[in-house]
């Protein structure tokens, strides 16, 4: 679909824009698709003051389909607004979507990494080892809004023993080189990404393969390497890696290795795989530098190939959402996540009161003392910690999703986001998170609380919704 064709269909998007208006469970203060289907944030980046959102968008159908980039910005975090999108799928090395990258600034310009996506269909393919290309593309910008031709920078022959899965570039700088992130598949289908080396971000030489020893799943999808506070994370979503007990109970994985690479020796040490977010919709995650230097993370609230598809959003013409923004700390070797502060401008009416009731809230509890709890929120949410075990339960609003896990030491914190149809949990200071979506039949907050605890802070406030404006008016 290129732009010519795109904006011949602009009636088209606005009837759906009409039907989702009616929606109850549309988000009042997540980005969610303009219409039709949202995934993985793309491009992040803020340039002269404006951070600049791209996501995989499919505008005329709540379905899987034909990806563009779409596009919103903010100077705020609070207020939006709605791009045109940013990239279409319009030569023939992309022809089948433009798939997941990444931004880099550079020298006053933004450089676009992307993957092309080309599928055969001439005769019949495993889509794995034949029938795929996953080209490298470069597409460089002065302002965030139009862009350079592309330029093809890596096709399959350049990715050595992979199959056709290789995508989802991501850019590293170290001591004035460049390195790229590819996630992958290899040829033994073992997960892995790929790192390629620059000087000047236009010709890139194979560097370095890196994985586990021991298989951890069969694809990596969407490595970010990051370094906060001095050290190395690969930020990463394994698929294909077994559920264990109370973890990876998703049917892909959402967090990071802690990752040491010695660039000149090309040698490396990953540590064990630490999951970001126990919720049930999450995958995607894209990290960026702001301007404030401060480490930025939006994920895509959603998850490809779970067993819950059968969204109630759907029939409203939309699927999907972002997180919240969160910036990430690092205590020892363990990612904490937080609401961005900007969030707090949200913040409208201030209560101590628990019987306080409103439908979109923010909800902060501080524990002197917790052996159990049970908090229900809504009709039909269900928080429970009982013997170190931290549960989400939502089998009674959740299409789908019944509990997600994760053991704590202690229970000292709660940070809770309300929105229309989803919630995410910040625990211990972001130390633990849980991000998902849920369809309660009455939105009102109706918080209750239960169990054997001291509390020693509680306020929350009733949020007010994102601004989104369009740049068509
Ligand atoms: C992750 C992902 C990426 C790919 C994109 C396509 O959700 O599968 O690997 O680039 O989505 O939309």
């Amino acid at each position: 679909m290129n732009k010519t064709e795109y904006l011949s269909r602009l009636q088209e998007q606005n009837k759906i824009k009409e039907l989702m208006k009616n929606d109850k469970y549309l988000l009042n203060f997540h980005l969610i698709p303009p219409s039709g289907w949202l995934n993985d944030p793309n491009g992040l980046c803020e340039f002269k003051g404006i951070n600049h959102i791209y996501f995989q968008y499919t505008p005329f159908s709540p379905e899987w389909g034909m990806k563009l980039w779409g596009h919103y910005s903010t100077k705020d975090w609070i207020t939006y607004v709605e791009e045109e999108p940013f990239l279409f799928p319009d030569i023939k090395d992309d022809r089948d979507g433009v798939y997941s990258g990444s931004a880099f600034i550079k020298n006053e310009n933004i450089y676009f990494f992307y993957t092309g996506n080309v599928k055969y269909t001439d005769k019949s393919y495993d889509y794995i080892k034949s029938g795929r290309e996953q080209n490298t593309i470069l597409v460089i910008s002065k302002d965030g809004y139009s862009h350079s031709p592309k330029k093809v920078l890596l096709q399959n022959k350049d990715y050595p023993h992979m199959s056709c899965h290789v995508r989802d570039p991501q850019i590293f700088e170290k001591k004035g080189n460049y390195y790229m992130s590819l996630g992958a598949r290899d040829i033994e289908d073992k997960g892995c990404i790929i790192i390629y080396k620059s000087h000047d971000l236009l010709s890139w030489e194979y560097f370095i393969k890196i994985q586990t020893t021991e298989r951890f799943g069969y694809m990596w999808e969407c490595p970010n390497l990051v370094e906060i506070s001095g050290k190395l994370f690969l930020i990463c979503c394994p698929q294909g890696v077994p559920q264990n007990g109370i973890n990876f109970e998703n049917i892909y994985q959402y967090g990071y290795f802690p990752l040491e690479i010695n660039f000149e020796k090309k040698e490396y040490k990953l540590e064990e795989f630490i999951e970001l977010d126990r919720g049930f919709d999450i995958y995607a995650p894209q990290v960026f530098t702001d301007e404030k230097g401060r480490k930025i993370l939006l994920g895509w609230m959603g998850i490809p190939d779970a067993e819950y598809t059968n969204e109630p959003t759907i029939t409203h013409g939309w699927q999907h959402a972002l997180t919240l923004p969160r910036e990430l700390k690092v205590i020892g070797n363990k990612i904490y996540q937080l609401p961005l502060k900007e969030l707090e401008k949200l913040r409208l009416k201030k209560s101590r009161d628990f019987l306080y009731n409103s439908k979109n809230v923010e909800i902060n509890l501080k524990f002197k003392e917790c052996m159990q709890l049970k908090l229900n929120l809504r009709d039909s949410i269900e928080l429970i910690y009982e013997k170190n075990i931290f549960t989400l339960n939502l089998e009674k609003c959740g299409y789908g999703r019944k509990e997600r896990r994760v053991h704590l030491d202690r229970l000292v914190s709660l940070q809770i986001f309300l929105d229309n149809s989803s919630i995410e949990i910040f625990i211990n200071s972001g130390a633990e998170v849980f991000s998902a979506r849920c369809y309660c039949e009455n939105l009102e907050s109706n918080l209750k609380l239960n169990g054997d605890y001291i509390i020693e802070d509680f306020v929350w406030y009733e949020l007010k919704n994102f601004e989104i404006k369009n740049r068509r008016g």
